[in-house]
C-alpha cells in the first residue's frame, strides 16, 4: 500500500522549508504566491538544473519528467543552446529589425515538417494558436472553429473552451457543449466555438457536415500520451475537413516533441496549416505557426497588411538562436534514443502497477507517458474524470520523496540525458512507493 496522505504530506513539508517559506511570502505580491503551482501544495520552487536533474531551493535533487512542460528535449542547459545564447547575449540580444537567423530556423521548420511552406513567429503556443485563428477566419470567411473536448490551445479566449468542463455541464457525449473554462469569456465568443468528442468518428461527420458553412478551421490537440486515439481517427477528422472544406489545423505546440517530423509524420496526415511551440525555443519564449503557401501569404505584410502577427519580442535572436540549436540538436537519432526510453518506462510502470490493486491505465506514445488512475480505457476527456484524485495525489508526493518529479504521472516526458539505468531507477523508486518498501 503506499504511504498515507497526512503522512506523506508531513514528510514533504520536512523536506521542502524554503519552498513553503517562499509560498508564504510570495502570497503578498502575487495572488495565489506562485505561478506554476501545478498542483503542488505548497509548490516546489526550484532553483537550479542541469541535464535531466533538477534542484529545489532546499537543495533536494530531482530526476526531472516535466521537460518544462513537454518543452525540453535535450535536457537542461544542452551545450549547443547555451553557446548560441552566449553569442547573442554579448551581441545586442535584440533589435528592432529582421535578424539573420529567421530565415535559417524557418528553411529547418518548412525541411522538417513538409505540410509547413511558410511560417511566422510569435512568443507562445497561445499566441501561435490566437493568429491562426483569425487567419483561418480571413481565408475562409466563416466565423466559427471547432475544437475537440479536452483538447488543450492555449490561452486565448476561442480556445478557452471546453478543455475540462464540468460533467454537468458538458451535455451529451456525441454533441457535447461549449463550456468557458473561466470567467470572463464572452458568450459572444463561446457561441463561436463547436465541440467535438474525440473518438467518435460518426458524431464528429455529423456536427461537421451541419455547420461546415460556419467552420472556418478544426483544431486538432492530438493529445499524445494522454488519450488513446487511433491514427485512423486524426486521418479521418482530416480527410471530413478536406471534404467539407474546413481547414485542417494540427497542434503540434507539444506533440512535435513524440517524432522528429511531429504527430503528423506518426499519423500520416497532411494539415493545411500546424501551431509549434515548447521545443522550437529550447526553452526561451516562443511559438510559431505554418502550412501551406496560399493560406500563410495572406500575412504577407508586402501586400498591404490585411493580416498581422506582430509582437515586440516575436522572432527576437534569443529565441530563434537558442531553439535552431535546439532543434538541431534534437536528431531523428535523439528521437529513436527518446522512444526506447519512452517504451521501457511505460512497459515497467504497467508492471510495476500490475502487481498492485492501484487500476491503472497507461497511455505512451513514443517518448510521452501518462498513468491514469482509472480501471476504463482512457479515450476522451469524460473517462479521465473516473480517476483517483487522492491517490494521484499520493503517487506523487512519494514519488517527489523519491528525488523523481514526475508531477502526477500525467505527461512524463524523457529527455537526451537520460540513460536506461535512469528509467530503471525511476521504476525502482515507483515500486517502493507503490508497495510502500520505504
Ligand atoms: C497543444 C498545445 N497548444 C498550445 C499550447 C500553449 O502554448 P504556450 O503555453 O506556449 O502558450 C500548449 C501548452 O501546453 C499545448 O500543449
Amino acid at each position: 500500500m503506499v504511504k498515507s496522505l497526512s503522512t506523506l504530506e508531513a514528510l514533504f513539508a520536512k523536506k521542502t522549508p524554503k519552498s513553503a517559506e517562499l509560498y508564504e511570502s510570495g502570497k503578498e505580491f502575487m495572488p495565489g504566491g506562485a505561478m506554476k503551482s501545478l498542483g503542488y501544495n505548497p509548490p516546489l520552487y526550484m532553483n537550479r538544473a542541469s541535464d535531466c536533474y533538477m534542484w529545489d531551493v532546499d537543495d533536494n535533487k530531482y530526476v526531472d519528467w516535466i521537460n518544462n512542460a513537454c518543452a525540453m528535449i535535450l535536457g537542461h542547459s544542452p551545450k549547443g543552446v547555451v553557446e548560441a545564447l552566449d553569442n547573442i547575449v554579448h551581441n545586442g540580444i535584440v533589435f528592432g529589425a529582421p535578424n539573420n537567423f529567421e530565415k535559417a530556423i524557418a528553411e529547418h521548420i518548412t525541411k522538417r515538417i513538409p505540410s509547413i511552406e511558410r511560417v511566422r513567429f510569435t512568443n507562445s503556443g497561445t499566441e501561435a494558436l490566437m493568429n491562426t485563428i483569425r487567419l483561418c477566419r480571413a481565408y475562409s470567411g466563416k466565423p466559427k472553429i471547432a475544437k475537440f473536448e479536452g483538447g488543450f490551445h492555449g490561452t486565448t479566449d476561442d480556445a478557452e473552451v471546453s478543455i475540462a468542463p464540468s460533467i454537468d455541464t458538458a451535455g451529451s457525449d456525441e454533441a457535447p457543449n461549449a463550456v468557458p473554462e473561466y470567467l470572463g469569456i464572452n458568450q459572444s465568443t463561446v457561441d463561436n466555438v463547436v465541440v467535438l468528442p474525440y473518438n467518435d468518428s460518426e458524431a464528429v461527420d455529423l456536427i461537421l457536415r451541419e455547420n461546415k458553412d460556419d467552420i472556418a478551421a478544426v483544431l486538432y490537440d492530438p493529445k499524445a500520451g494522454n488519450y488513446d486515439i487511433p491514427h485512423e481517427f486524426v486521418r479521418f477528422v482530416a480527410e471530413k475537413c478536406k471534404e467539407l472544406g474546413i481547414i485542417f489545423v494540427m497542434d503540434e505546440v507539444k506533440s512535435l516533441r513524440v517524432a522528429y517530423g511531429g504527430y503528423q509524420e506518426l499519423a500520416g496526415v497532411d494539415p493545411d496549416l500546424t501551431t509549434l511551440g515548447k521545443l522550437v525555443g529550447g526553452g526561451m519564449p516562443v511559438g510559431a505557426f505554418g502550412g501551406k503557401k496560399e493560406i500563410m501569404d495572406m500575412m504577407d505584410q508586402t501586400k498591404g497588411y490585411k493580416m498581422s502577427s506582430g509582437g515586440t519580442y516575436s522572432a527576437n535572436p534569443m529565441t530563434l538562436a537558442a531553439g535552431l540549436a535546439h532543434m538541431e540538436g534534437a536528431t531523428p537519432e535523439v528521437y529513436a534514443h527518446l522512444k526506447i526510453l519512452g517504451d521501457r518506462l511505460a512497459k515497467g510502470m504497467g508492471d510495476v502497477f500490475s502487481k498492485s490493486d492501484i487500476p491503472v491505465q497507461i497511455l505512451h506514445r513514443d517518448n510521452i507517458t501518462s498513468a491514469h488512475l482509472t480501471p476504463d480505457p482512457v479515450r476522451n476527456y469524460r473517462d479521465i474524470l473516473k480517476f483517483d484524485k487522492e491517490m494521484r495525489r499520493r503517487l506523487m508526493l512519494g514519488m517527489l520523496l523519491e528525488g523523481q518529479y514526475a508531477r502526477e504521472l500525467q505527461e512524463m516526458t524523457v529527455s537526451s540525458p537520460m540513460t536506461t539505468a535512469t528509467i530503471d531507477d525511476f521504476l525502482g523508486a515507483l515500486e517502493k512507493v507503490v508497495h510502500d518498501k520505504g
